[in-house]
């Protein structure tokens, strides 16, 4: 809240202190526009909560933590971050579709009543990924190439099936809700989605997700600590680095509604197959080890993502363009960062 007691529109971010949470914050926090609230299951790191608001311990499945939310902040976007990934869901697949599809028709709900409340409409913007796809073999994922969104949409894993319903779900507010209700209104929620590639950060590691391998490799290698790859090196999927998938996110926030001729966006910056990420990690750190070690489960969820994704669409409707492909991303971004992180630890 202001000194005036009046209260700043506010942007709630939830798994604010995951990898993309992180750089988010750090974009928010550089206008003073809009005070950030900022939810985590985890307290926040003491550097990232100074540039919160608030920043609150919780879980998005407790609705009375929700409440209390909107009972102080008037709340006019969110980002709904929080997730559990492809790999940690494989291991309690109730507990991811109770976090990853319950989770978010709880915030979908809590935007609705906040667009009613204050009565404008909620931005909802919510990172869906690359594993909504489910190639049935790697014949047909070389045939594929570069998929569309409406593409082999069936996903082998909870988390992929988990990201597909929640877009289905954040298209039917957006367009549909309650469409058999006498008096039809809006439901106020202005849901937009972003399919995310692999994102490789410089200064944060995912936490069970199946794209880890390409962060684990360069940070390995950058800590001098020997990796073995779990897939096969030329298992292919496409790539981005952080700065580019939080412009991407305030680009497609920033984007006016009557451009917007769908929901869901793909968005990338470059394709690489494991042999390539080796060759690039060894060509910055000479001395780094770096094997394969398939291990064949987690390799086969990799096997079914596409090694591209066509993203015309954001580049027509928006103006999605990657600053960072591949030679830009290692050379300007992860290689500097990641010495420059491990030099400053
Ligand atoms: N990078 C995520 C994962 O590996 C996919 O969105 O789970």
């Amino acid at each position: 809240m202001s000194s005036s007691g009046i209260r700043k529109p506010a942007v709630l971010i939830t798994g604010a202190g995951g990898e993309v949470g992180h750089g988010l914050i750090e974009k928010l926090s550089q206008s003073d526009e809009r005070d950030i609230i900022a939810l985590d299951i985890k307290e926040l790191e003491p550097e990232l909560r100074g540039r919160c608001a608030a920043g609150l311990v919780g879980d998005i499945l407790d609705q009375n933590l929700l409440q209390r939310l909107v009972s102080q902040y008037e709340i006019h976007a969110i980002f709904h971050l929080a997730a559990l990934l492809s790999t940690r869901a494989e291991y309690t697949p109730d507990t991811a579709h109770r976090v990853n599809v319950e989770g978010t028709l709880n915030l979908l709900q809590l935007a609705h009543e906040q667009a009613r409340w204050h009565g404008n409409p909620v931005k909802f913007l919510f990172p869906s990924s690359i594993a909504v796809y489910g190639l049935p073999n790697l014949a047909t994922k070389k045939e594929a190439a570069r998929v569309r969104e409406s593409d082999w949409n069936f996903p082998t894993t909870m988390y992929g099936c988990n990201k597909l319903y929640c877009e289905h779900l954040g298209r039917y507010y957006t367009h549909h809700y309650r469409q058999l209700a006498k008096e039809k209104t809006l439901s106020g929620v202005d849901f937009r989605c972003l399919r995310f590639p692999g994102l490789i950060s410089a200064v944060t590691m995912p936490t069970g997700g199946t794209s880890d391998y390409a962060v684990e490799m360069i940070h390995s290698a950058a800590k001098g600590q020997p990796y073995d790859c779990f897939v096969a090196p030329e298992a292919r999927i496409p790539f981005m680095a952080m700065p580019d998938a939080i412009r991407s996110l305030m680009m497609l926030s920033a984007a006016p509604a009557k451009n917007l001729t769908q929901r869901v966006y793909n968005v990338t910056a470059f394709s690489l197959s494991a042999a390539d990420l080796r060759e690039r990690v060894l060509k910055a750190f000479p001395g780094a080890v770096i094997d394969f070690k398939l291990d064949a489960p987690r390799a086969k969820i990799v096997d079914t993502w596409p090694a591209d994704v066509d993203d015309g669409p954001a580049r027509r409707d928006w103006g999605w363009k990657p600053d960072y492909e591949a030679d830009r991303a290692f050379q300007e971004y992860l290689i500097p960062g990641i010495i420059r992180h491990y030099r400053g630890q």
